[in-house]
């Protein structure tokens, strides 16, 4: 009687080996598709790292904005990015490359772009200010420094990367 219980029907036996058949070959199929649309996510983004914009001798006190463009790949899009960059040496000769991205609500700031403050930043949107330097002047809307831009100078170029934000007030 437990013998006859154990015994697989020719149907079972059928039932098995293709679902066993058909399950491999669904695999097979789907592994690619899978891994098609993971892949990309997994994978690091392979922004453009360090950009060449300017040749350093050329740069001024005057910060002079500098506008350049990055490669960026995020999973399966591929783009150039414009970015801007208002670049000058400061009395030390130091080179200093910052965002001309607002720190209060994104807005485009310019240098010397309102005429009671003409040696300093100025955002249109709501007379943010800020000092050569990027330090956001008190009592105006922005709460923090312009973002500074990672930078190298090899063979006489300046070459930037990423805008990063410089904390402070
Ligand atoms: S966005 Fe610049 S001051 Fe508001």
């Amino acid at each position: 009687m437990s013998e006859k219980k154990h015994r697989v029907s020719r149907r079972q036996f059928l039932n098995y080996t293709l679902t066993g058949v058909g399950g491999f070959m669904a695999a097979g199929m789907l592994m690619p598709m899978v891994r098609f649309a993971v892949d990309p996510v997994l994978r690091k983004g392979v922004d453009q790292e360090m950009v060449a914009v300017a040749q350093v001798d050329e740069i001024t006190e005057e910060p002079t904005r500098v506008n350049f463009k990055i490669q960026q790949v995020d999973a399966w899009y591929e783009s150039e990015e414009p970015k801007t960059a208002w670049v000058y040496k400061n009395e030390k000769g130091d080179i200093v490359a910052l965002s001309p991205v607002c720190k209060h609500l994104g807005c485009t700031v310019n240098w010397a772009g309102d005429k009671n403050n003409p040696t300093r930043f100025y955002c249109p949107c709501h007379d943010g200010l800020y000092e050569k330097d990027g330090t956001n002047v008190p009592g105006t809307p922005p709460m923090a420094p312009l973002d500074g831009y990672v930078q190298e100078v090899k063979d006489g170029t300046l070459y930037l990367g990423k805008a990063k934000p410089r904390g402070g007030a």
